[in-house]
């Protein structure tokens, strides 16, 4: 396993926002972690990135112990999300080449302009930061994200500033270097046709808990509970929210 979380707890002051949650995570699967706004998405992600520290619970990624290996399996991850403003005066090309040399790219120089490329924006690259729209500082922030090949790569909302057209783009991208790469992507996303379309597996969270992991349709099937031939994750997430608001 790439990941494996046994018990994940989080509580700040007598608030629990990641309550005793396990999940798992396979080689090349792109996982969508969906839930509703303070579900525990982001808590989660940043006890992955150690940016925040757990009450509780064990992180294993690449098969190691988080809290032992750190700095090693973190030069084999990246994160992504579009609420990161990067350092305003420094240009496009200036913030990336930092972020190349914390990670010690190769040929960093590069490498960057192929991820301009790739994310069509490489007219930018001479632009300061403090300049960029949120959907160019999106797209930057995934550049960054892919710099080091990371073999996990946590992308919390990466399509939230996109438009249509680019957040398929992305998408694309993102499938491709799965493909290439075997990638194994945890994904957030409030777009439920796009989360159907691009993850493996849902790891379905509600008030800090795990309360569906399974495919698309499986979490239909048992959210919904009814037979369908297709995934409905629109629908399950407005009956999570309704049976919710009921209890
Ligand atoms: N640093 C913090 N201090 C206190 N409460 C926090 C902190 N960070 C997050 N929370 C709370 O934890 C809950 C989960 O937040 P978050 O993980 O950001 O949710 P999501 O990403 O699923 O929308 C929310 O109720 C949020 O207000
Ligand atoms: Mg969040």
């Amino acid at each position: 396993m790439v990941v494996e979380v046994k018990n994940l707890t989080k509580r700040f002051a007598d608030f629990t926002a990641v309550d005793n949650i396990s999940f798992s995570m396979g080689k090349g699967e792109i996982v969508g972690f969906l839930g509703p706004n303070g579900a525990g998405k982001t808590t989660t992600i940043h006890m992955l990135l150690d940016l925040i520290t757990p009450s509780g619970g064990e992180i294993s990624i690449f098969g190691k112990d988080f809290r032992k290996h750190r700095e090693e399996i973190l030069q084999q991850m990246n994160f992504a999300s579009p609420y990161v403003s990067l350092p305003y005066r420094l240009t496009v090309f200036e913030n990336l080449m930092v972020f190349a040399c914390i990670y010690n790219i190769e040929h960093p120089k590069k490498r960057i302009e192929e991820l301009l490329e790739m994310f069509e924006i490489a007219d930018l690259q001479d632009e300061p930061a403090g300049t960029l729209s949120s959907g160019q500082n999106t797209r930057v922030g995934l550049c960054k994200s892919l710099l080091n090949k990371p073999k996990l790569l946590l992308l919390d909302e990466p399509t939230a500033s996109l438009d249509p057209e680019i957040s398929h783009h992305v998408r694309e991208i993102l499938l491709r270097i799965r493909e290439q790469e075997n990638t194994s992507i945890l994904y957030t996303s409030h777009n439920m046709a796009e989360t159907e379309n691009i993850c493996d597996r849902i790891v379905f969270l509600n008030h800090g808990k795990i309360i569906a992991d399974g495919t698309p349709i499986e979490i239909t099937k048992a959210i919904l509970n009814e037979e369908r031939n297709e995934p409905a994750l629109e629908e399950v997430f407005f009956r999570v929210i309704k049976d919710t608001k009921t209890i």
